[in-house]
C-alpha cells in the first residue's frame, strides 16, 4: 500500500453538483500519482476533527489533483460544504482500500444508485481503457439528485438514466434497466455502487444468470487501516475488514442481514443517540 498523507489539502476548485451536493477537487500530487479506481481517502478538516472516508471520484496524475463528491449530511461534511477554492483541508490520508479489479472481461455493466455514481466514475473509465464494452446504468429518485451525467456519458459505449419519478430518463430503479439488458445480450461483469438495498437487489438480477457481480460497501469506517475492525463485514462466510480487504467484495456470497444490522445499530449513534462512539461510513459523501 503507498499511503500517502497530504497536510492541508488546498481546494482547486468546488462546485454544486445537486441540492448539499459538491465536487471538490483538492491538490493532493502524491496521492493522484498512485490512487486507482475503487479506493478512497480519509480527510480531517481541522486539528483533532472527525476522520471521514470519501471514494476517490477521479485522479489527474498530471495536475497533481483528486476529486471528491461530497453530500452534506453531519457535521463535518456541512464544513466541507462551506468551504470555498482557495481553502484547505487540514489532512488527507490515502489512497485506502485494496483497488478494483481492471481486466477485459467483455461487457461490463456499471450501476450508479444516486450518490453512488460518483464512485463509480473512475472505474468505468478504468474498464473501457482495458477494452472492455461499457453499459452504464445510473440512477436517482428525481431529475435534481442525478449527478455526474455527462461524465458517465463519457465514459461508457451506451449510458441509461432511470428516476423513479420520471423526471429524467427512463422511469423506474436501475435494477429494471438491469433486467432488459440482460434478457437483450450476454453480460459478462456487473459492478454496483448505491445505497446497501439496491446493491443487494442488483445481486439477486444477476444471481440466477450466473454473472459475476461486485458491491462496494460501505460499512463504518474509523481508522480506515485495518486497526479498530469498525468496517467489519461477513463476505462468503469469512469476517473481512471492508478498508483494506475491501471495499468491493463478490454481492453473491456478501451477508446483507449482518451489514444492514451492523449499519442500522450505527444509526444510532449517527442520530446522537448514543454518544461513546464517533464512527464514519463509507460513501462518496463521508
Ligand atoms: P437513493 O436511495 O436515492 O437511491 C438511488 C437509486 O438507487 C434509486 O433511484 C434506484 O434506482 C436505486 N435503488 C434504490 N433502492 C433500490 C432498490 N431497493 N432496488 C433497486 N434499486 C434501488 O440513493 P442515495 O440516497 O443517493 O444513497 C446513495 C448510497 O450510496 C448511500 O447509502 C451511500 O452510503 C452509498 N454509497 C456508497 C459508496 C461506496 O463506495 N460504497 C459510495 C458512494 C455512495
Ligand atoms: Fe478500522 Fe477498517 S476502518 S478496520
Amino acid at each position: 500500500m503507498s499511503l500517502r498523507t497530504v497536510v492541508l489539502a488546498k481546494i482547486i476548485e468546488k462546485r454544486a453538483l445537486a441540492p448539499q451536493t459538491h465536487m471538490l477537487k483538492l491538490a493532493a500530487p502524491r496521492v493522484a500519482r498512485h490512487a486507482q479506481p475503487g479506493q478512497f481517502v480519509i480527510v480531517r478538516v481541522s486539528e483533532g476533527g472527525e476522520r471521514v472516508p470519501f471514494t476517490i471520484a477521479d485522479a489527474d496524475p498530471s495536475a497533481g489533483t483528486i476529486t471528491l463528491v461530497i453530500q452534506e449530511i453531519g457535521d463535518t461534511t456541512k464544513a466541507i460544504g462551506a468551504m470555498s477554492a482557495g481553502d484547505s483541508l487540514q489532512d488527507l490520508l490515502g489512497p485506502l482500500g485494496a483497488p478494483s479489479e481492471v481486466e477485459t472481461f467483455g461487457t461490463v455493466v456499471l450501476l450508479g444508485g444516486g450518490f453512488g455514481i460518483a464512485a463509480i466514475h473512475m472505474l468505468t473509465r478504468a474498464l473501457r481503457d482495458a477494452g472492455n464494452r461499457i453499459i452504464s446504468i445510473i440512477g436517482a429518485r428525481t431529475r435534481d439528485l442525478l449527478i455526474m451525467e455527462n461524465e458517465m456519458r463519457a465514459a461508457s459505449d451506451e449510458l441509461i438514466v432511470t428516476t423513479d419519478d420520471g423526471s429524467a430518463g427512463e422511469k423506474g430503479l436501475v435494477t429494471q434497466a438491469l433486467e432488459r439488458v440482460i434478457s437483450r445480450e450476454p453480460v459478462h461483469r456487473v459492478v454496483a455502487v448505491g445505497p446497501i438495498p439496491m446493491m443487494r437487489a442488483v445481486a439477486e438480477v444477476t444471481r440466477p444468470h450466473g454473472i459475476k457481480t461486485i458491491v462496494s460497501l460501505n460499512p463504518v469506517m474509523v481508522d480506515g487501516t485495518g486497526m479498530c475492525g469498525g468496517c467489519r463485514v461477513e463476505v462468503g462466510g469469512e469476517t473481512k475488514f471492508a478498508c483494506v480487504d475491501g471495499p468491493e467484495f463478490d454481492a453473491h456470497i456478501v451477508n446483507f442481514d449482518e451489514l444492514v444490522s451492523r449499519n442500522r445499530m450505527y444509526t444510532e449513534f449517527e442520530r446522537g443517540l448514543r454518544t461513546d462512539c464517533k464512527i464514519n461510513r463509507l460513501t462518496a459523501a463521508g
